[in-house]
């Protein structure tokens, strides 16, 4: 099953029917909040409003060290970055380990849009229309052990391509992990596309994980490596700067980073002079994901 020389180019198997307007997704958005509370519209009510940003906001002002810190590095420097063809390397604790072409992952897979919240351990925020299917589905088809607790996660390491990976910024390659119920929480996505589109590079092209209780740093990019694991794995800014950023890293406005309050946030495109907005615990995901974490001590499970 796994293979590498698939004849699908990326833009064939890119959802274009899934592609709307930006007022047929407000639409849309609208009429899910009757049905569906994967919409992203928990915690409605609360003043925070779920008006997604422009594509352009989205790919311009953009966390990607590998190339370069400066939030619009990313938009100069990451159309470089070959994304097709493009594997994942699936292994760890699973019954079918495998490197898997990325179109015969998308092969079967029903691509959703989800608008989520985003909220950035910088106290910005954004909504974003993503693309994409849950990564339960993907766990699921590679069959997760009894003995797996954790999932692991990679980025890819290609300094010809990503300048910011010749330089010590950050212990390359980037890497991420999940809770084995975090991983398979219908929330948590794999993306693909944004606003019915390819996903920009900046944005993590081909695929990126995104899982929108969490501040931003835990929805890993360009992914080449899923290892279901029975130990905590490590993540790039727990090993930089542990006091700073914990394995769990859930929007908790009640914790402060150490060297700022987490209580408010302010919308990317609301303008300088936008009032801050309040954070809402667990991004306003709480009424989903509250009871992962139920009985733990959230100051201390940062
Ligand atoms: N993934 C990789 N590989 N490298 C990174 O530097 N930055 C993280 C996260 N994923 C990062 C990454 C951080 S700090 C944030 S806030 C989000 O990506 C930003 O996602 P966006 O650019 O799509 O808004």
């Amino acid at each position: 099953m796994p293979s590498r020389h698939s004849k699908l180019a990326w833009s064939d198997v890119t959802p274009k029917h899934v592609w709307m307007t930006r007022r047929q997704i407000l639409a849309a958005a609208g009429a899910a909040a009757l049905v569906s509370p994967r919409d992203g519209r928990a915690g409605e009510g609360t003043g925070a409003s779920l008006e997604p940003n422009t594509l352009e906001e989205i790919s311009s002002y953009n966390n990607f060290y590998e190339f370069g810190t400066d939030k619009s590095d990313p938009a100069r420097y990451a159309a470089a970055l070959t994304t097709d063809p493009w594997a994942i390397e699936i292994g760890g604790l699973v019954e079918r380990p495998g490197t898997y072409d990325l179109a015969d992952i998308l092969k079967g897979k029903a691509i959703e849009e989800r608008i989520y919240r985003f909220r950035c351990v910088e106290a910005w925020s954004m909504v974003v229309p993503w693309n994409g299917f849950e990564l339960r589905a993907l766990l699921e088809q590679v069959g997760v052990r009894p003995s797996a607790r954790y999932v692991a996660f990679q980025t890819l390491f290609r300094p010809e391509e990503m300048p910011g990976q010749r330089l010590p910024i950050l212990d390359w390659p980037y890497v991420e992990g999940l809770r084995l119920d975090e991983a398979m929480h219908p929330l948590t996505l794999l993306a693909t596309g944004i606003y019915g589109e390819t996903i920009p590079n900046q944005n993590g092209a081909p695929i990126r994980l995104v899982v929108p209780w969490k501040y931003g740093f835990k929805s890993i990019k360009s992914i080449v490596r899923i290892t279901l694991t029975e130990a905590e794995p490590p993540c790039t800014w727990n090993r930089q700067n542990p006091r700073e950023y914990g394995f769990y890293s859930n929007v908790n406005p009640a914790v402060d980073h150490p060297r700022w309050s987490q209580a408010t946030e302010r919308r990317i495109g609301g303008g300088l002079f936008a009032p801050r907005i309040p954070t809402l615990p667990f991004n306003g995901y709480a009424e989903e994901v509250a009871s992962l974490y139920a009985g733990m001590d959230l100051t201390k499970f940062y």
